[in-house]
């Protein structure tokens, strides 16, 4: 293995447990610097990072806090505007722009993850922003209504202690798929069950289901955690989606 695979597999989220330590702005810059190799579309990365250096202000943003945060948004804005100042009438709007600015953000915040990971930094990926009045974000950070919406935060910092173990992933059927896609017969999904459930791949969020009284940890997944109650964010997430422009067609 080299160093660089090391770094991948040995990846691993800070669930908010960060201690008072704090990330070096020399190591920001190469983070910030590196993240932004990742490819992106047309190469005119359709993103903006927003860096957060205050604590208080991370944790009114995405709900956890850390030493540092960046908040990963797909934006067309510095693009639009450059075009309007060349006097060209470019305009970014539409689902096919979005989720194209969406892979390209999210290409950049992964590199920033693995980049931070190399230098011992610990991090937390979190759609805290977009749980509660998700307006805060855009009034916080005074984002573009139009054109720009807030897509993934990566908190930055030092873990106040190391995890006891790296969480596994399932590689197995229903997820490579060896030429042509194949949906899962009845026995792969019940070796998927049983993957879950086996302690020593410490495949889940959380290891102790049975005490909790389900039989199998998707059981616990589908019932306590995914749960069935409609998250009021959804309905508010599709007007700002509207307001932003990348639901127009
Ligand atoms: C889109 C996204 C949102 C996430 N949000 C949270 C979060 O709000 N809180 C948290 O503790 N972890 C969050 N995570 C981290 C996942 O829980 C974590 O990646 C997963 O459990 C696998 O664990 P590992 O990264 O340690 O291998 C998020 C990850 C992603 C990709």
């Amino acid at each position: 293995m080299n160093e660089t695979i090391n770094t991948i597999n040995s990846l691993y989220t800070t669930h908010g447990n960060f201690s008072t330590q704090d990330v070096k702005e020399e190591d920001m810059q190469t983070i910030l610097k590196t993240c932004v190799r990742a490819a992106n579309a047309s190469a005119r990365q359709s993103y903006s990072i927003v860096v957060i250096r205050d604590r208080e202000r991370i944790r009114q943003l995405c709900g956890y806090t850390g030493s540092k945060a960046l908040l990963f948004c797909v934006d067309y804005n510095r693009i639009m505007d450059v075009s309007n100042h060349l006097g060209h009438d470019y305009k970014a709007s539409g689902i096919a722009d979005f989720i194209t600015g969406s892979t390209d953000t999210i290409l950049a915040a992964q590199t920033a993850a693995i980049c931070a990971r190399s230098l011992g930094i610990d991090s937390l990926f979190t759609n805290g922003i977009q749980r509660g009045d998700i307006n805060r974000i855009y009034d916080l950070v005074q984002l573009p209504e139009k054109g720009c919406f807030p897509l993934i935060m990566l908190v930055l910092g030092y873990a106040d202690k190391e995890p006891t173990y790296l969480k596994g992933r399932y590689r197995g059927k229903g997820l490579i798929h060896d030429e042509q896609y194949q949906r899962c017969t009845e026995r792969d999904l019940q070796n998927l069950i049983a993957e879950y459930d086996d302690p020593s791949k410490k495949m889940g969020m959380i290891q102790d289901w049975e005490k909790h009284g389900f039989t199998h940890y998707l059981d616990w997944f589908f019932e306590k955690w995914i749960g069935k109650g409609e998250r009021p964010e959804k309905s508010q997430m599709l007007s700002l989606l509207e307001r932003s422009g990348f639901l127009d067609w």
